[in-house]
């Protein structure tokens, strides 16, 4: 996969540019990624704010021309987290991802992924479009204001990192979990994915709008979705938000 990275000073939201560029062109090659400097509406899952300060984050989106299932969206996200976490983890940054959509480190929130399926009016064109927001250089200052444990590469490492290098040097985890994932979708990756997200019979607790179920992790199944064990038995979750 040929990356090709379109920078701009300042967007509202790369995933939102993105998706207009795409209604505009729908012929955008794989690999295609805009990138900016600061970003003033970024989104995470049910319209939640992303919040990054101007030129202290990598906020990007990254363009995957693939046919239109639904189901591929999760599983895409998955391979994604796992890119990001190997080239942490390069640094010797302890990373690893969550389910469904996001990098940790010490239970801390180091970056979020969202994945939208976009389809051309006629339908001829599909693709996801991957936005990821990766903390950088944030401080412990800016990461203290935000709603949820949150850290960066500078907290952890101790070490202002280049944006730029940054975004390239995850050039080659991206391609090596892209091309698994393309290869042989989610099954492809779940014995990695679990090793690093497990382990099995952890103890969960997932919310997902007003439900709220316990238990303890199955597994995954083939489409990156959460197995959970409860006491009616194992049970799907396609989506939620889960704490230990
Ligand atoms: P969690 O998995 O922590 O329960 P979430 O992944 O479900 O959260 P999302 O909607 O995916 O939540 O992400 C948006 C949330 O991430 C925001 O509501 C905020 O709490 C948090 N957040 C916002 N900006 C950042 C950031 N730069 N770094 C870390 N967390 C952030
Ligand atoms: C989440 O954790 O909910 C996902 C956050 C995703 C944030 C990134 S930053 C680049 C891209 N543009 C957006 O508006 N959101 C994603």
């Amino acid at each position: 996969m040929q990356f090709k990275v379109d920078w701009h000073d300042r967007l509202g939201s790369t995933n939102t540019y993105m998706k207009q560029r795409f209604i505009r062109e729908s012929d955008i090659p794989s690999g295609s990624i805009v990138a900016t400097r600061e970003q003033t509406a970024g989104r995470g899952r049910q319209e939640r704010k992303w919040l990054s300060a101007p030129d202290t984050n990598l906020c990007f989106s990254l363009f995957i021309a693939t046919p239109a299932e639904l189901m591929a969206v999760p599983s895409l996200t998955m391979a994604i987290a796992m890119a990001v976490s190997e080239m942490l983890n390069r640094l010797r940054i302890p990373a690893a991802p969550k389910w469904p959509n996001d990098v940790l480190v010490d239970g801390k929130k180091i970056c979020g992924i969202l994945s939208e399926r976009v389809e051309s009016g006629d339908s001829s064109a599909t693709g996801i479009i991957v936005g990821i927001g990766l903390n950088v250089n944030m401080s412990s200052v800016e990461a203290e204001a935000i709603d949820r444990p949150a850290t960066s590469m500078l907290i952890v490492s101790s070490q202002a990192h280049d944006l730029c290098r940054t975004l390239e040097s995850l050039f080659q985890p991206l391609e090596h979990w892209i091309e698994e994932w393309k290869q042989g979708g989610f099954p492809r990756l779940r014995e990695s994915w679990t090793q690093q997200a497990g382990p099995i019979g952890k103890r969960l607790t997932v919310h997902d709008g007003d439900v709220i179920k316990s238990g303890t992790l199955a597994g995954f199944g083939d489409h990156g979705e959460l197995l959970l064990n409860t006491e009616n038995g194992v049970e799907t979750i396609w989506s939620g938000d889960v704490s230990a």
